[in-house]
């Protein structure tokens, strides 16, 4: 049977589900029921969910978390987070504790210039380009003048066009490299409406547009959050302490498959508040980590010094976020989010969602460099594999009492299970 289709956008959601459960399941019934049970039952909030995407037959839940106890700059705030990997609040948690009796945590957003670019062809002279660009650049902008009106309102717009040659990386490759400040939106829609309007108005004979889109690569809407304390104030083995994570750092920072995970650690915190807050988690990503590389070698995200006696952490990371517009104002969580972090602009945002990345790096680092990942990991994990056992509640109870002080391991937690059930 094939198991190809055509229309499919056009079937209705159950229709879809039915062919769904046709061709690809055994059990058919059964997985027309998985996707039922998770539809919500309020038909307003399903249909904005259907409306997000295409072909929505069903939602995904993922667990929404908070981290309650991080000071910013002197406020307070309790963090959303949307994750599934058991550790990650629990982490947070910890840390933010931990660092709010020892002065919080100090952010700066550095800049928030956002990039945009149209690509183009052109084989000719390059001095006439530029003449003709420096001619026609008055009009690039007045052709943005309908888009940008409202952003301009705001404070922000498009602040500057250039041409740039590329000739040299590739044959007759050209771009205008436009620079935008987008205030409190993300600035994807704004940003490519503008670079399709300045190309439409720049082409011309001989002017071949490849594309007009907005850069994830955004090296100048950084923000910097950091910690710091003496290394008394770390606890009883701090200097210990202190020169190890130094060195965890310092790894990291010289050995690319090391900093993908270190950097990995400081994403889980980082999309888990992206994610809450709805904003495009995978511009996030592609951004970071384009940015960690930003020397020719990829590297870690965030820096250690410890000088006088002072242990100082700290991150430097590219983030493009929005507090109006997009999900932000469309998904309820998203909305419920923003005002638990008491209605922050998007700069705002960019503060505390670096924090919860350099908070989850620091607890990552303070696991590895002392009682190791698993322990906490595992502590954290075993709530899953009782659920996957099928342990009643009672059960759940003795079984965490049980592995309270001892080292969990799937085999482990099996054994005793089966222990406990053979005892009743
Ligand atoms: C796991 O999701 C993240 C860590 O591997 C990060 C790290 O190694 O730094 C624990």
């Amino acid at each position: 049977m094939t198991k190809t289709v055509s229309g499919f956008s056009k079937f209705t959601k159950l229709e879809k589900i039915q062919w769904i459960a046709n061709t690809f399941f055994t059990d058919k019934e059964e997985a027309i029921n998985v996707l039922k049970k998770y539809w919500n039952s309020d038909q307003d909030l399903q249909q904005l969910h259907d409306e997000f995407t295409e072909n929505t037959i069903s939602n995904f839940y993922m667990p929404y978390g908070v981290a309650p106890n991080f000071i910013i700059n002197g406020q307070e705030f309790t963090v959303p987070m949307t994750v599934e990997e058991s550790s990650v609040v629990a982490a947070a948690s910890l840390v933010a504790k931990f660092w709010s009796s020892r002065g919080g945590f100090n952010t700066e957003v550095i800049s928030t210039t956002k990039i945009g670019q149209v690509h183009f062809m052109f084989d000719g002279d390059f001095d006439d380009l530029k003449s003709y660009f420096m001619d026609v650049r008055p009009a690039l902008f007045k052709a943005t003048e309908d888009i940008t009106k409202n952003m301009r309102k705001r404070g922000g717009g498009i602040l500057d066009m250039e041409l740039r040659n590329k000739s040299d990386k590739l044959r007759n490759y050209y771009q205008i490299h436009v620079t935008f400040e987008t205030k409190d939106s993300m600035g994807a829609n704004f940003i490519n409406s503008c670079l399709e309007a300045i190309a439409s108005r720049f082409k011309k004979e001989g002017i071949e547009i490849v594309m007009s889109i907005l850069s994830n690569y955004i090296p100048e809407c950084l923000v910097r959050a950091e910690v710091s304390c003496t290394i008394d104030e770390l606890g009883q083995n701090g200097k210990e302490f202190a020169q190890k994570f130094y060195q965890a750092v310092q790894i990291a920072n010289v050995e690319p498959h090391r900093a993908v995970t270190h950097n990995k650690g400081i994403m889980n915190g980082i999309d888990a508040v992206v994610l809450a807050t709805g904003n495009d988690f995978r511009a996030v990503e592609a951004g970071a980590h384009a940015y960690a590389a930003k020397d020719g070698t990829y590297k870690s995200l965030t820096n250690c010094s410890i000088d006088n006696e002072i242990f100082k952490f700290w991150i430097e990371i590219p983030l493009a976020l929005g507090t109006v517009g997009g999900l932000t104002a469309l998904h309820p969580m998203a909305k419920f989010s923003l005002e638990l972090l008491q209605k922050p602009s998007a700069s705002e945002l960019m503060q505390i969602v670096a924090v919860a990345g350099l908070a989850q790096n620091f607890a990552a680092l303070r696991a590895l460099v002392t009682t190791g990942i698993q322990e906490g990991h595992m502590k954290m994990h075993l709530q899953n594999i009782l659920n996957q056992l099928g342990a009643s509640e009672n059960e759940k109870e003795q079984l965490i009492a049980h592995f309270n002080k001892r080292p969990v391991t799937h085999s482990a937690v099996n054994e005793e299970f089966e222990r406990l059930k053979s005892q009743k």
